[in-house]
């Protein structure tokens, strides 16, 4: 169909992170270059001065330190200018409280984008939910600027950044220890064996590692204690 619109595609898990130049306001960034070798979470928002987002900038804001200890730095995007955001973000510091955060400052870069150009790239234009404003989209990019994860929020769904976290340290430990974590997984649960997707009958796994637990041959998981993948993932 015709909408008179440039079709791109939209960026995938595995995919390079699409490049671009910016004004934030933090000063211009290139990316996903001037991340080189550090994670970085790339993620938009639909517009400053609404209520939602500023719940999830006070929220990712407050968390910023725990998102660098795991060497991870923060992105964020909406098809607004440069002097809204620097407005709205002052605001934010100076009047609103939310869930106990007050005096919030933001200190990772606001990308202005004002043409779509970026929000396109990134396929955070979603028109059936919105043709002006970006869905909520977070992508983890890895020190190599390859897309990990992609989530996509709805405009009035605020997201979970304790989840953000948790896919964070996964990706990491899956990395780091050459596993995959099951369901609602967290650091100190068990991890299963082999990395997704990975095959290999159980009885060729379970040679030389005790510690492996096979329910069947497709099921098999081990122990990593907490404090090993924290060591492992943070302060990296
Ligand atoms: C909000 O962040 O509150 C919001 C933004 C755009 C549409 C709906 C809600």
């Amino acid at each position: 169909m015709e909408t008179g619109q440039e079709v791109q595609a939209m960026p995938r898990i595995g995919d390079p992170a699409p490049e671009f130049k910016a004004v934030t306001t933090q000063g211009e960034i290139t990316f996903p270059a001037d991340y080189s070798g550090k994670w970085v979470i790339l993620f938009s928002h639909p517009a400053d001065f609404t209520p939602v987002c500023t719940s999830e900038f006070i929220t990712f804001a407050s968390m910023e330190d725990k998102f660098e200890e795991a060497g991870c730095k923060l992105v964020g995007l909406s098809v607004d200018g440069l002097y809204s955001h620097i407005a709205w973000l002052r605001t934010i510091k100076e009047k609103i409280e939310y869930r106990g955060m007050k005096d919030v400052e933001v200190n990772f870069p606001l990308i202005e984008d004002i043409t779509m150009n970026v929000a396109r790239k990134y396929g955070m234009i979603q028109p059936g939910e919105d043709t002006t404003k970006a869905v909520r989209a977070v992508f983890f990019i890895d020190p190599k600027g390859t897309i990990r994860t992609i989530i996509y929020y709805p405009l009035s769904l605020g997201r979970n950044f304790d989840e953000l976290y948790r896919v964070l340290i996964a990706l990491k430990a899956a990395d780091e220890f050459g596993i995959a974590t099951p369901a609602d997984w967290r650091p100190g649960d068990d991890v299963i064996v082999g990395p997704a997707g990975s095959c290999g009958s159980a009885k060729d796994r379970m040679d030389g590692k005790e510690d492996m637990q096979c329910q069947d041959w497709f099921f098999c998981s081990r122990k990593i204690a907490k404090e090993t993948v924290l060591d492992a993932v943070l302060k990296k």
